[in-house]
């Protein structure tokens, strides 16, 4: 990576942690900090262009919906929107915005395929995060943000086809496991986010039996 390239990462990432800080769903700086991380460690074994996925990973969630009342074109204008504020590349931006875009999970049926390498690495980091204890714990702040029960036998999963049925889901947090978080160990793109992932996916297995051992004490 060459200065200017660092320079553009360090300015982003100022805008980034002032948008992001403070999130309460989940979302907040120290996830895109994770998520940066992982694409590091990631692209240490794939021949992706690091700082075209840092840069990916810095902005991923500055336009998700769920922080945009749903808007489902916030991503785009999001990204347009700093790009312009701090006179980078509106090419570059497009190249990001279309990595962006291939980035979220949306839906236990719907079929998330990347078209990059970049992609890729940025969708395994993201995904990541969502699994293991920082994703359980992400989870439970998710569902409590929204004023979700924990969690409630009587209400079954639901695996969906749809995203929109996906993204208005009020199910209890437990559902979410299977909903998602125990799918993506499967869904990996990359060698080594399949490892890691594998690793995480044993953890949040554990944590479940304990859960319903405690939910069943007599
Ligand atoms: P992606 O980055 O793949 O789009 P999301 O942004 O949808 O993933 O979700 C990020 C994290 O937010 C999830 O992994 C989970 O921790 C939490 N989350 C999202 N939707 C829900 C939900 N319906 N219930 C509980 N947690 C959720
Ligand atoms: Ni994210």
């Amino acid at each position: 990576m060459n200065s200017e390239q660092q320079l553009i990462l360090d300015n982003v990432q100022l805008s980034v942690q002032q948008i992001m800080q403070g999130e309460g769903s989940g979302h907040d700086w120290w996830h895109i900090h994770r998520v940066v991380n992982n694409t590091r460690r990631i692209c240490k074994s794939e021949s992706c262009d690091p700082f075209i996925t840092e840069l990916a990973a810095l902005v991923h969630d500055i336009g998700d919906h769920k922080l945009h009342k749903g808007d489902d074109t916030a991503c785009r204008r999001e990204i347009t929107r700093l790009f312009k504020k701090l006179n980078l590349d509106l090419m570059l931006a497009e190249q990001i915005i279309e990595i962006v875009e291939q980035v979220s999970f949306k839906g236990a049926l719907i079929d998330t395929p990347v078209q990059s390498i970049e992609a890729a690495v940025v969708q395994d980091a993201d995904r990541l995060d969502a699994i293991g204890a920082i994703g359980i714990a992400r989870t439970f702040a998710f569902g409590g943000n929204r004023n979700r029960e924990i969690y409630n036998p009587e209400i079954p999963v639901e695996l969906h086809d749809q995203f929109e049925t996906y993204k208005n889901s009020s199910a209890p947090t437990i559902n979410h496991f299977y909903e998602k978080l125990l799918l993506l160990k499967d869904q990996m793109k990359t060698e080594s986010g399949k490892k890691i992932a594998l690793q995480r996916h044993k953890f949040m297995l554990q944590y479940l039996e304990q859960f319903y051992n405690e939910w069943d004490y007599k």
